[in-house]
């Protein structure tokens, strides 16, 4: 019979093939391909034996809803989907140091000091910068039980004790490996594979896994990418690096909503929650000022407040320069084309600097908005009135287009003391309500709101 055939995987995107190659067809990385040995030899005879009947069922269960195990961080909890669920495999990913040691390691705490049994283990640090790391964070007290370990079986027999752990962090998955392969701890086959033979344990078991995981550039250490579809959720732990606020924020959950984010900032003592985002992303706001706006947005079921600022200077290069932080970039391209095609406000030979203050991430179209607002009056030097909120999804044509959950923005402006709202224009449904606690600016098209911030109103 032929040989096995020779398996090979991308190193940073995991996409596999039968041949080795210098480049990634998948992701273009270069030197990302390493050969996979296969554990056991293909089973032979596959289909010829019958399978095991499956019991189909109803989709109407009686199973209750599952319990929450909660931390007592409620931004924790919050972005989780109101706490953590038995059986589950939840993966925190981030840059490294970003956080996500402190952050696991304050959840465990917090899930101990809720009368749960965990266990922290750590793959990166010894048990001594564990324990100090603790006391630097005041939980010294906790009932968290410590291990410094990274292979996989002995961490799965320490376990396997009866009222073992409930809670089982893992820090992290790329320093985990299992004997049963070749290939080094960080390799996909092994992140992949270490992580298998853990969530199986933890479904087994009704045990909480908590997962950290390093985001790389590097192609020698496997991302946590190739987890994304084994976990039931993934958390980003993300923030800028220079800033003091961290977002935790749910992009996948099985047993909750997506985009639902938790706040904290970073003190020396350990992560802080921050209940009320939008205070704090806004900063010192006494002056109008030109070139910034408010946008009024959405993250997840909570309406947040940020500034959103621009600058527009006349560019010595050839290649005007554009930078932009928090933002997707092709989106600024987008709203710049819209306002010089539909509005005759030309930015091509500027420099262009956009920044989210604060450090937060917006992907809502509904900034559009907000970022030509910042944009327009950079360029004018007219200020918006800094008592005024943007939002609004500009389209192709230079309208302003509608979005989602109006009321939630424009109260959460009204309770922050914004006087007034330049927006999209309201279906008529929604008129018949209008109580809306702030003043409303309607705005139909790019245009009016150049033509609002050019003419100094
Ligand atoms: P760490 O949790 O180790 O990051 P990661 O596990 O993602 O690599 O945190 C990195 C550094 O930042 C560490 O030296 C501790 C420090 N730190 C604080 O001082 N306060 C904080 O609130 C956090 C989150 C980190
Ligand atoms: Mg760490």
């Amino acid at each position: 019979m032929a040989a096995p055939a020779r398996r090979y995987a991308c190193q940073e995107c995991g996409a596999t093939s039968t041949k080795w190659a210098g480049r990634c067809e998948a992701c273009g990385a270069w030197n990302s391909i390493l050969e996979e040995i296969p554990r056991e030899p293909a089973p032979r005879g596959l289909g010829r034996r019958a399978g095991r009947r499956l019991e189909l069922v109803a989709m109407q269960g009686t199973d209750p809803e599952p319990p929450r195990l909660t931390t007592g961080i409620a931004e924790f909890d919050r972005a989780v989907g109101g706490g953590l669920v038995r059986g589950s495999a939840v993966l925190i990913s981030g840059d490294p140091g970003i956080g996500k040691s402190t952050l696991a390691l304050q959840a465990a705490a917090g899930l101990a000091g809720a009368g749960m049994a965990c266990i922290f283990i750590s793959g990166e640090e010894s048990v001594e910068q564990v324990r100090l790391r603790a006391r630097r964070l005041g939980l010294a007290e906790a009932a968290v039980r410590l291990a410094a370990a990274t292979s996989v079986r002995d961490i799965l027999t320490s376990l396997d004790d009866p009222g073992g752990a409930e809670v089982v962090v893992i820090d992290s998955i790329q320093t985990m490996y299992v004997d049963s392969l070749d290939s080094a701890p960080g390799t996909v086959a092994q992140v992949r594979t270490s992580a298998h033979e853990l969530i199986h344990f933890a479904k087994r078991r009704g045990t909480v896994l908590l997962l950290v995981g390093h985001v790389t550039k590097e192609g020698l250490i496997a991302g946590p990418r190739v987890l994304e579809h084994m976990v039931d959720t993934v958390l980003y732990f993300e923030g800028e690096r220079s800033h003091q606020f961290r977002i935790l924020r749910a992009v996948k959950n099985r047993y909750g909503a997506t985009d639902e984010i938790g706040v904290f900032a970073m003190t020396d003592r350990g992560l802080d929650e921050v209940p009320n985002p939008s205070a704090l992303f806004l900063g010192e706001r006494d002056r109008d000022e030109c070139g910034a706006a408010v946008f009024a947005g959405i993250e997840g079921s909570r309406p947040m407040l940020v500034e959103i600022q621009a600058l527009v200077a006349p560019s010595p290069l050839a290649t005007p320069r554009r930078a932009v932080v928090g933002w997707d970039s092709g989106r600024l391209a987008m709203v710049m084309a819209v306002l010089d095609a539909r509005c005759g406000l030309a930015l091509g030979g500027n420099d262009v600097y956009l920044n989210v203050a604060g450090g937060l991430r917006i992907f809502e179209p509904a900034a559009d908005a907000a970022v030509a607002a910042a944009l327009i009056s950079s360029v004018t030097g007219v200020p918006l009135p800094a008592t005024t909120v943007v939002f609004g999804e500009i389209g192709l044509s230079g309208e302003v287009r509608q979005v989602s959950q109006t009321d939630l923005r424009l109260k959460e402006a009204a309770k922050l003391g914004f006087t007034k709202a330049l927006m999209p224009r309201r279906r008529r449904a929604d008129e018949s309500n209008r109580a809306a606690p702030l003043a409303v600016h309607e705005i139909a098209r790019l245009r009016d709101l150049v033509a609002l911030l050019g003419d100094g109103s």
